[in-house]
């Protein structure tokens, strides 16, 4: 489909497009922004191949979407700040993101979207998953939506059931704030489409404000259980040169720990988002 100069292709029936047409080093004029920031609330990943930018380049684009963000635990790139490198070398296991989760969810103001171009990539694996969380929260039964309307989670930095060692590769600064905590809406209303998503992660999310984690995990675990259901799910192989970007507000992301041996090296920048906004009521089927 042709929206304005931008080609968009979808990449699955749920999420996921690759737009085409655009060489994002020549700049981005408000139409252009609003087709890509159109294709961004439509299939909520898009990805862009063969980007050739300067880091300037790059931070320039990004900033479209809004104020660029400070990633808390890391310092950016010289001369970049917002800009945080996320290296994975040949020599280690453990690597950044390997777990499902919606970005920063500990903040009272986590980032509405984050981008990530990829400058070296192993020659296979290191893919990134993305899932639907409109769809996660659309399948679930009319009952279960009605008792979350009305509920909160606690979401913290600490890493919840993996060691703080996960993060060493990029956690180099601010590690005395892994107790950064933010009570957010269970069921997040997109601020751009009003539409319903799932906003629990298993990494971030501790408990339902007001519970104890005991008490919350069963119906948390459940929901966990939710994310990766292949139907919901995306799974982007990453080129050199390939430029994502995704949405916080909608989706979680998994990046695949699977190539051990071989080097990558993403940049990722942030953008910054608004309060989640919930409801005390949503009508059935999401709506
Ligand atoms: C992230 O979780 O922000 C990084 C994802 C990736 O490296 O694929």
């Amino acid at each position: 489909m042709k929206a304005n100069r931008i080609e968009v292709v979808a990449q699955s029936s749920r999420i996921g497009a690759e737009i085409r047409g655009v060489d994002l080093a020549a700049g981005v004029d408000p139409d252009l922004h609003a087709s890509i920031n159109q294709a961004l609330l439509d299939h909520q990943v898009i990805f862009f191949r063969g980007q050739r930018l300067t880091p300037a380049q790059y931070c320039d684009f990004a900033a479209n979407f809004g104020p660029l963000e400070d990633y808390m635990f890391a310092d950016g790139m010289d001369g970049y700040p917002f800009i945080t490198e996320i290296v994975k070398t040949e020599t280690e296991t453990e690597s950044f993101g390997s777990f499902w989760h919606s970005d920063s969810t500990y903040l009272e103001r986590p980032p509405k979207i984050t981008f990530l171009y990829a400058r070296e990539v192993p020659p296979r694996g290191g893919d990134t998953l993305f899932s639907d969380m409109y769809q996660a929260y659309t399948d679930l039964s009319p009952g279960l939506q009605a008792t979350l309307a009305g509920l909160r989670a606690v979401n913290s930095a600490a890493v919840v059931p993996r060691d703080e060692d996960v993060y060493a590769e990029v956690k180099s600064k601010n590690s005395d704030k892994a107790d950064q905590q933010a009570s957010h809406p269970v069921v997040r209303i997109h601020d751009e489409t009003g539409k319903p998503a799932l906003y629990v992660n298993g990494i971030h999310t501790l408990r339902f404000d007001g519970m104890t984690r005991a008490e919350s995990l069963p119906l948390l675990n459940y929901l966990y259980a939710q994310v990766p259901r292949p139907e919901y799910t995306y799974r982007l192989r990453w080129q050199a040169d390939t430029l994502a970007l995704w949405d916080n507000r909608c989706t979680q992301h998994y990046a695949l720990n699977d190539y051990h041996g071989y080097r990558r090296v993403m940049h990722r920048i942030i953008v910054e988002g608004d309060a989640p906004r919930g409801t005390d009521r949503i009508e059935p089927g999401g709506k």
